[in-house]
């Protein structure tokens, strides 16, 4: 039957249902600010939003989205290839490559278009994609479409890549790797030094995710690769501007020039309407910040490495190392259903993380923080909610 494979969600909807419990698709009722909201009816700190920088609710970048507005209207109607190529996307395409200090770029609708689209287009039939095993769905996905031979590598394991690397030989040399910068879930970072000298040794291209890094890594925010020191050797950056820019969009970016003629070939990129002007012009906005504030990025990394540090005196589980994303583990399904409500209570939001999305079997209640966190709300995000008795019920070690 059709509907059967769907059988296990509408179960465990119907025990979410029953608990009053909302926690995917909780309804935002109202804004306050970048990290308040009123949500599910009732008032919290926002603390599950990627909104690194805070810029979701800059008033510069809402000015400039109701500018574009005025200007160019609400949408393109259109796909880059027809009649969806305004002088904003281009702009915004020259800002990107600018920023990454190379020549070419391309802008996608979204995040997961982008590295969809990249990764089922630069490698296809007879050739091979070599991933890190918690890789985004996004990634996973452009590789299956891809119709390449997809091997998985263990997840942050240079040594693992090497080795599936020398038993391909030549094939090799025209593999494309793909990584992470910063890893969604878990919020560790990629041994990108170490991968850089595996592809050095055998050959590859190199693809990398910042996502979660650009605007978070690097001198000039640029992502792990550039805090890495490895630039120069990888091949092809994607980001997104859902996170660290607070709008929606993504984008691919490379030395080299073939990616002018590739956009032309990416189906995610093709048959699907542009950006609409307002992303874009907002985006570019919050682009500018990035690069002329970077005491927002400090003020990111204090508040990242705090609430980092509170979880870790509680003795929690979370991920190897502080970045805006900080995770705890938790035993099973109903201990982290009643562990997000109690946060929800007690007036905080995270993000409630189950199997398929978490790597392995984990769940997770998944924190991602900001450089608009007040140290009040950080504290407030980790300390005494997730301290009070009765809220968590894990053995604290
Ligand atoms: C690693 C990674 N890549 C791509 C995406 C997709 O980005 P977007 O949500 O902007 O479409 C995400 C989104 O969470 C992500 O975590």
């Amino acid at each position: 039957m059709l509907f059967e494979k769907f059988d296990y969600m509408a179960r465990f909807q119907a025990e979410l249902n029953a608990q009053d419990v909302i926690p995917f698709g909780a309804v935002t009722e109202k804004i306050l600010s970048a990290t308040e909201a009123i949500v599910n009816g009732r008032k919290v700190i926002l603390a599950g939003t990627n909104n690194y920088l805070g810029l979701s609710f800059d008033p510069r970048c809402i000015s400039a989205a109701q500018e574009a507005a005025g200007k160019w209207g609400v949408g393109t109607t259109g796909s880059r290839l027809a009649n969806g190529t305004f002088l904003e996307h281009q702009e915004l395409e020259r800002e990107l490559a600018a920023f990454h200090d190379v020549n070419h770029s391309i802008i996608f609708t979204t995040g997961f278009a982008a590295t969809m689209g990249m990764c089922a287009t630069l490698v296809g039939p007879g050739e091979v994609l070599l991933l890190d095993a918690d890789s985004h769905a996004s990634i996973y996905a452009g590789a299956q479409l891809s119709g390449a031979e997809i091997i998985r590598f263990k997840h942050n394991d240079p040594e693992d890549l090497a080795r599936r690397l020398r038993r391909l030989g030549d094939r090799g040399k025209q593999t494309l790797i793909v990584v992470e910068g910063i890893y969604s879930m878990l919020g560790d970072t990629a041994p990108l030094q170490e991968i850089a000298a595996v592809k050095r040794e055998y050959g590859g291209w190199l693809f990398i995710d910042e996502a979660h890094s650009m605007g978070v890594l690097g001198t000039h925010g640029r992502g792990a690769a550039e805090a890495a020191g490895v630039e120069s050797e990888v091949d092809f950056i994607a980001g997104t501007f859902s996170k660290s820019l607070g709008a929606t969009g993504g984008y691919c970016v490379s030395r080299h020039p073939e990616l002018e003629t590739i956009r032309y070939c990416i189906r995610s990129y093709i048959f699907t309407a542009s950006s609409s002007p307002m992303m874009v012009a907002c985006t570019r906005k919050a682009l500018q910040i990035l690069q002329s504030e970077p005491a927002l990025r400090r003020q990111l990394q204090d508040n990242f490495n705090r609430l980092y540090k509170g979880l870790q005196s509680l003795g929690l589980p979370i991920g190897p190392s502080p970045s805006p994303v900080v995770a705890v583990a938790l035993e099973d399904r109903t201990q982290a259903i009643n562990c997000w409500n109690a946060l929800m209570e007690a007036g905080v939001y995270v993000n409630l993380v189950v199997p398929p999305a978490s790597p392995s079997t984990n769940f997770l209640l998944r924190n991602s923080v900001s450089a608009a966190h007040s140290s009040i709300s950080v504290s407030a995000c980790s300390f005494p909610a997730m301290a009070a008795p009765g809220v968590w019920p894990l053995k604290l070690v």
